[in-house]
């Protein structure tokens, strides 16, 4: 198993064993953090599962899309390291990743 690691908003870090298969947002949300909110389930339509991912990961990360980005875009803290969680799947070749949980919008 792959550890990730999640910071809450209170700047709390937590490590967790995580499956392959899930994505990120389905990983931090199983795991208790219910301020991620992830409202619309994954489907890349509200940017509540919105975080910031290490740098150090950057080149690992799935290419962002066009409405990932559009998304994106309608947040007050979208920062260069900005992805919407549930459209990263997490894998081995992911482990030790770190993110933060963003501000919410
Ligand atoms: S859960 Fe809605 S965009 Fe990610």
């Amino acid at each position: 198993m792959a550890k990730l690691t999640v910071t809450n908003r209170a700047g709390q870090e937590q490590s967790i064993e995580a499956d392959n298969g899930l994505t990120v947002m389905e990983i931090i949300r199983d795991n208790g953090f219910d301020e991620l909110l992830a409202l619309c389930g994954g489907c890349c339509s509200c940017a509540t599962c919105h975080v910031y991912v290490d740098d150090s990961f950057a080149d690992k990360l799935p290419t962002i899309t066009e409405d990932e980005n559009d998304l994106l875009d309608s947040s007050e803290h979208r920062t260069p390291q900005s992805r919407l969680s549930c459209q990263i799947a997490f894998s081995d070749a992911l482990d030790g990743l770190k993110v933060t949980i963003a501000p919410e919008d």
